[in-house]
């Protein structure tokens, strides 16, 4: 008998380009895993349109009005409700507490994984695109790595790269390494995790190739 997909639920805070990225990909069948819930803190953010526009369940809890803990308490059992073995975060602007991470695994859940605009370890924490810019960095990037209880400290999944022009913008930079980093990497890391995690190739040849 076949296994059931694992179920994933993405967390972002805001614009959702990633979130949508990673839509797109479920959408092409390029994951073997299904999205189960596009979770939010702010019910203005744009990624909560975009769940709704491609037909994904949505949940939002705003942390606004909730002490840390009882934020982080109310997400959990969202999460149980839904019964997701992932956590993908993409833009989410909270620290998950090692309580939330414990709370996590408890009720049976497995990983959490993140993104960061950044070739980690270098740059970690806010503001990176800032901070390399400043830095002048030559080759800037993005991370996909497990979420563990440092900021942005967790084992690599995948990285990705790219040239810095000399006369680019804060935002210019920040939209190519969005566009032309993060929007491939973050499909191909989870593909990679999943794989990895469930050592099944459960995809065919050919989906497999179009995520290379
Ligand atoms: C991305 O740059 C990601 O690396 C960081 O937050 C940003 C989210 O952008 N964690 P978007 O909402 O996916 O467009």
């Amino acid at each position: 008998m076949q296994r059931p997909k694992p179920k994933i639920a993405i967390f972002a805070s805001g614009r959702g380009s990633n979130a949508e990225a990673l839509m797109h990909a479920f959408e092409r069948d390029l994951l073997p895993a299904q999205l189960a819930l596009v979770f939010s803190n702010k019910p203005q953010a744009a990624v909560l349109e975009l769940a709704t526009k491609h037909g994904y369940p949505c949940a939002c809890i705003p942390n606004e009005g909730h002490s840390r803990q009882a934020h982080e308490g109310l997400v959990l059992e969202t999460l149980k409700q839904a019964e997701i073995d992932h956590v993908v975060l993409a833009g989410y602007m909270r620290i998950l507490t090692p309580e939330f991470l414990n709370g996590f695994k408890s009720q049976g859940g497995d990983a959490i994984i993140n993104i960061h605009p950044s070739l980690l370890p270098d740059f970690p924490g806010l503001h990176s695109i800032e901070r390399q810019h400043e830095a002048g960095v030559v080759v800037a990037g993005a991370t996909v790595h497990h979420v563990i209880d440092q900021v942005d400290a967790g084992p690599i999944i995948l990285q990705g790269s790219l040239e810095v022009r000399g006369d680019e913008s804060i935002e210019e930079l920040g939209r190519r390494i969005r566009e032309e980093v993060e929007h491939f990497l973050y499909p191909r890391a989870l593909r990679l995790f999943l794989d990895r995690r469930y050592a099944e190739k459960s995809q065919s040849p050919q989906n497999q190739k179009a995520l290379l």
